[in-house]
């Protein structure tokens, strides 16, 4: 009751500031049901740069909300909770990218979407888990450096003909799924197809029917003919997937699966950051353009 009450204020003060409420795939079951939006980390920055509200509440983690401060720099965005981050987005810095082009000059560097601004500014593209592989081959450079993500990386490289360079980097939550976890429930669920996210390591892709973004899990789901699904990626996913197959079963494997950064925002940080109109996320000129162009240079490419 206490929670419908504040879920009620929080969109009446949304109303007061005009603003849009974006929510990830991964975000609680809660701020799922408040935002006005729920997407992919692409999706939602799209949506950032396409709404006509001048105030983005992105409740995802920093380099979402980092991405729609980048392609809709006139707008506010705020991100609720500040300690939201992406351990994998901070495991390279701009810094590495240099030493990187140091070693392979001939080489395009293709940064995946989960990096800093700082570190898209650096690159040449940048790739989602949905584009990753169209991406690189829309590259004219035979060689490439992947990243920061490993599991991506070899994902790509197992589906591209380039030299491929492949920084050493993971998300710990999608990375430290045993392949035996998801080996044991497919024994017990011989029918259900395996949707995974390429975050994960080979020997789980390996397993895997179809091997897809949270967009593209919820765009598969939406018209295949199965009724039971084997989902290898953070829970807050099940969210959508049952909202839009109440009929369908959504089974995970017997792990955690849960990104804390992206469970850190409660209801409390989106009412006081909309009371407040903080923390609000800013990118600074010239990373802010640079960043733009290695965006924008991906979303140019037909899909
Ligand atoms: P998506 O772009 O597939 O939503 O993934 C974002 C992410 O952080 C995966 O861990
Ligand atoms: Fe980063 Fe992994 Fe969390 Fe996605 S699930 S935000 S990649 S730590």
């Amino acid at each position: 009751m206490e929670q419908q009450h504040q879920i009620d204020r929080i969109r009446q003060l949304a109303r007061q500031r005009d603003a849009l409420i974006l929510a990830h795939n991964y975000q609680p079951e809660v701020i799922q049901q408040l935002a006005d939006i729920t997407g992919d980390s692409l999706a939602l920055s799209l949506e950032a740069a396409r709404t006509s509200k001048p105030v983005i509440v992105f409740c995802g983690v920093h380099f979402m909300a980092e991405s729609a401060a980048v392609l809709a720099p006139q707008k506010l965005v705020l991100l609720p909770n500040a300690q939201a981050g992406c351990p994998m987005a901070d495991m390279i810095t701009p810094e590495d990218v240099a030493r990187l082009r140091a070693e392979h000059p001939t080489a395009a560097v293709v940064a995946y979407v989960n990096t800093s601004a700082a570190t898209k500014a650096a690159s040449d593209i940048c790739c989602t888990s949905a584009n990753a592989v169209t991406v690189v081959n829309s590259l004219s450079e035979k060689e490439v450096i992947l990243i920061p993500d490993r599991n991506l990386g070899r994902y790509i490289a197992s589906r591209v003909d380039k030299i491929c360079h492949i920084w050493d980097g993971c998300c710990p939550v999608h990375d430290e799924l045993p392949a035996q976890a998801l080996a044991a429930v497919k024994r017990q669920y011989p029918q259900a197809p395996v949707l995974a996210h390429p975050e994960c390591t080979p020997s789980v892709l390996a397993q895997a029917d179809a091997i897809l973004s949270t967009g593209g899990m919820l765009q598969h789901v939406r018209t295949a003919a199965e009724q039971q699904f084997i989902i290898a990626t953070e829970r807050g996913i099940a969210v959508q997937l049952q909202k839009d197959n109440p009929a369908k079963e959504f089974i995970f494997p017997d792990y955690p699966f849960i990104c804390e950064d992206m469970k850190r925002t409660s209801l409390d940080d989106v009412e006081r950051c909309l009371q407040l109109l903080q923390p609000r996320i800013r990118v600074a000129e010239p990373v802010c353009s640079a960043a733009r162009r290695a965006l924008e240079r991906m979303l140019a490419i037909p899909r």
